[in-house]
């Protein structure tokens, strides 16, 4: 059955032909059919359908790709951040907390907590989620979080390398050793991606490259989580392997942003962090100047970032990134998609998945302009 999406004020086609970012277009008009785009154009010139659905002149973007949460989890971490905003500062130890919580969660109290943020997330337009591992650390405990997460998106990540588990506190290798032997088989089958938290008290550098070479051998592409508490060499090491994306780079150096300035690699942004973690924004101006191609996404986590919001995100990025409003939506559009290595979402142009949301809003402006607003007034996904 085929749709025609009509009256559309503003659309964001974020089509790459079009002369500016967002490939804006007025008074538009998209056709939806067998769960692709079939059609756009000018409202006056659409073909008919077999129902039409007309939005008053509303704004309608492609549906938002969050490339980076960990929902997969059980417990909660309300009193850690009550003290950060007393004055603590984050940690990658809160992490351990998460991991015996979630260690000792049944089945079904970990599938009921990602329904749970997938909606909050649909609800608020996201319609393609990445969702890691990583608060299992035991090679049974990795393998059902990813079998969970596998329920709800193709985008899973193995994040076995988030940090060492208190069991092995003494032997770091022989945790290293762990990941990339039995735990990376066990994983395996039920993800796409495998990342690693490369930052002091995490893994270094030389641990990272093992790891995502481990994954490469059985067919799991890299990204990693870099420089996100400190300067590092997470950023370079993305930008040398040709990772798909390298996340956080709150702390980036002009040779970080230079070495990724030839890549393919994507910077994913995630300022939901520096929001619950009282650290500085990372300067998204230097990467959109240097031509480095930039990402918004939650980082969905009970820890450093329990948001699930998008449109929060962009306004951030806006407010205290230095971010266009046109360049935040596209970051959260088409930046989530680059960094996932999708050419199906992220825009909307013939062929295209039909993934949109239908804004209360006359424009894309309006997600910065309204900060926690409710503006989501419809999302479909094909
Ligand atoms: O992306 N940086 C590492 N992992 C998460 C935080 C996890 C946590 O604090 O529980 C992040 O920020
Ligand atoms: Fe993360």
């Amino acid at each position: 059955m085929s749709t025609l999406v009509t009256n559309i004020g503003e659309l964001v086609t974020n089509d790459p032909a079009a002369d500016d970012l967002l490939g804006l277009r007025t008074d538009a008009a998209v056709v939806i059919d067998g769960g692709l785009v079939t059609w756009v154009g000018a409202a006056s010139a659409a073909p008919a359908a077999d129902e039409v659905i007309d939005v008053g002149g509303a704004a309608v973007l492609p549906g938002f790709v969050d490339s980076h949460s960990h929902l997969v989890f059980a417990g909660d971490r309300a009193p850690e951040f009550r003290a950060r905003m007393a004055g603590e500062s984050y940690a990658a130890g809160g992490i351990r907390t998460t991991v015996a919580a979630t260690r000792a969660a049944s089945d079904a109290d970990l599938e009921a907590g990602v329904a749970r943020l997938v909606a909050e997330m649909r609800s608020q337009g996201t319609t393609t989620v990445e969702i890691k591992s990583g608060y299992g650390l035991t090679v049974d405990d990795e393998a059902r979080s990813l079998r969970i997460a596998s329920a709800f998106t193709t985008e899973t990540t193995f994040l076995g390398a988030h940090v060492v588990p208190p069991e092995y506190a003494d032997d770091p290798a022989g945790y290293v050793a762990l990941v990339t032997g039995p735990m990376l088989t066990a994983a395996a089958p039920y993800a796409r991606w495998i990342d690693v938290f490369c930052e002091r008290g995490a893994f270094d550098a030389d641990q990272a490259r093992a790891i995502l070479s481990a994954g490469a051998a059985l067919g799991l592409r890299g990204r990693l989580h870099a420089n996100q508490l400190g300067p590092g060499p997470g950023v370079q090491l993305a930008a040398e392997l040709g990772l798909a994306a390298v996340d956080h780079c709150t702390y980036l150096s002009d040779d970080d942003v230079h070495a990724l300035r030839d890549t393919e690699t994507v910077a994913t942004l995630l300022p939901g962090v520096e929001f619950s973690t009282r650290q500085p924004y990372p300067d998204a101006r230097s990467l959109v100047d240097a031509g480095v191609t930039v990402a918004l996404a939650s980082d969905c986590n009970p820890g450093s970032s329990y948001t699930s919001s998008l449109p929060f995100c962009i306004a951030l990025a806006v407010r205290d990134m230095g971010l266009t409003p046109a360049e935040a939506v596209w970051a959260a559009t088409a930046g989530g998609a680059e960094a996932l290595g999708r050419s199906d979402v992220g825009s909307l142009v013939p062929g295209s998945r039909a993934d949109l949301v239908l804004l209360d809003a006359p424009s894309h402006v309006h997600l910065a302009y309204r900060p926690g607003v409710p503006l989501v007034a419809r999302t479909w996904v094909s």
